[in-house]
């Protein structure tokens, strides 16, 4: 059963959200994007399999007139990269993303990390500019994956930056894909808020650092911000029970900072919201594993080999592990090997994902003969 709030259930508290705040300027020309989209690929190519992947952090916006906002520390690396690997499956990829956030393809080429000027030298005085030769390989595989997925208009880029924004493009391209069926996937990797300001209590200029706050956002003496948040309705249940498509697969990613309780918490997930599967992650360690949590108790760990695990800042190896509770996959890690190229776990998660996707896609078909 989903959660109910005291108004009553959630599907009421999702609805009176989407009547309470307003939707996005871009909404209706996403839109029209996305229908466009979904029945190109309906009709040029009826078997072809759809994802919307879901990308980086929401931002939740202090004033109206924003100038500041509180964030997460998503980048949208699984959500970009992720989309890269559906579109090597087969999959058009319909990429809903936080703006200025990691993006297929020229993710491997952004920020600071990987600056694109760092792959380029000037080709003598008077000649142009060439990709240095060490990366040129690499370059021109990302390239050609690139020209195909936009030639074979594969691939659909729509951004978002507010929470409220991003529960509105949900809701509707949801609906749009309707037409894709079982054939449909919604892989949901961003980092959405949990806590908001409702449009009826938020400021509508700047915050002034000196202002005596009393109610609205802040309160409290005339140097602190105190601000009260609302919590943002779940809203998995209505994409689960009423947005997608019917027969479709719905993917949830629960993130967890504490091993002890990923596993439940993915389990509480699917109990509460009843969709097909939800991928664990831990902070520390998402780039080397994740968990498939499904409904029917199992647990099934995917990780990137030890020789095969790129380094990461943030990442720390010893957690790897730590959160596996019933220890039934026994891995064989290439130990104490030198360290080969760098292996994306997403290019683990994906072809699996694939794989389960097509067998519930024959389990619906079976359903409904
Ligand atoms: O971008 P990276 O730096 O690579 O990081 C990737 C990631 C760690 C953000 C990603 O792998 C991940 O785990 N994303 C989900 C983060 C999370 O735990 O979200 P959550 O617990 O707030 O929500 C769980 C699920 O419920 C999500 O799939 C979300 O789509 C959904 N949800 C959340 C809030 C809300 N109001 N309604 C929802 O339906």
């Amino acid at each position: 059963m989903p959660p109910s709030t005291t108004n009553g259930t959630a599907a009421d508290a999702a609805e009176e959200y989407f009547q309470t705040n307003p939707p996005p300027k871009a909404l209706a020309s996403h839109q029209a994007l996305a229908r466009e989209f979904v029945q190109y690929h309906h009709e040029t190519s009826p078997g072809r399999r759809m994802v919307l992947v879901t990308s980086g952090g929401t931002t939740v916006p202090l004033e109206n007139q924003t100038v500041r906002f509180i964030d997460n520390f998503s980048a949208g690396t699984r959500g970009a990269t992720s989309a890269e690997y559906f579109l090597k499956n087969g999959y058009a990829v319909i990429f809903l993303h936080r703006q200025f956030s990691l993006l297929p393809y020229s993710r491997h080429y952004s920020h600071s990390t990987n600056c694109f000027l760092d792959f380029m030298d000037e080709d003598g005085p008077e000649g142009g500019v060439v990709v240095r030769k060490e990366y040129q390989e690499k370059m021109r595989r990302v390239l050609e994956e690139y020209h195909y997925a936009k030639q074979n208009r594969l691939l659909l880029l729509l951004p978002f930056t507010t929470v409220t924004e991003y529960l509105f493009e949900l809701r509707g391209l949801a609906e749009i894909m309707r037409p894709i069926g079982s054939g449909a996937l919604f892989y949901l990797a961003a980092a959405v808020s949990d806590f908001f300001i409702p449009r009826e209590r938020m400021e509508e200029h700047k915050i002034q650092s000196r202002e005596d706050n009393t109610g609205g956002v802040g309160s409290g003496n005339s140097r602190q911000l105190v601000i009260n948040l609302d919590p943002v309705p779940k809203f998995l249940n209505n994409l689960v029970q009423s947005w997608a498509p019917t027969g479709s697969m719905v993917v949830s990613f629960k993130l967890e900072t504490d091993p002890n309780l990923l596993v439940a918490k993915a389990e509480q997930a699917l109990q509460r919201y009843q969709h097909d599967l939800v991928i664990g992650n831990l902070l520390t360690t998402r780039k080397w594993e994740v968990v498939f949590v499904t409904r029917d108790g199992g647990e099934h760990w995917i990780r990137v080999p030890k020789t095969r695990r790129s380094k990461s800042f943030s990442g720390i190896e010893a957690d790897i592990g730590t959160a596996e509770r019933k220890h039934e996959e026994h891995h064989v890690d290439l130990e104490g090997g030198k360290v080969t190229e760098g292996m994306e776990i997403e290019s683990l998660i994906i072809p699996e994902l694939a794989y389960l996707h097509g067998e519930t896609m024959k389990q619906r078909a079976e359903q409904s003969a």
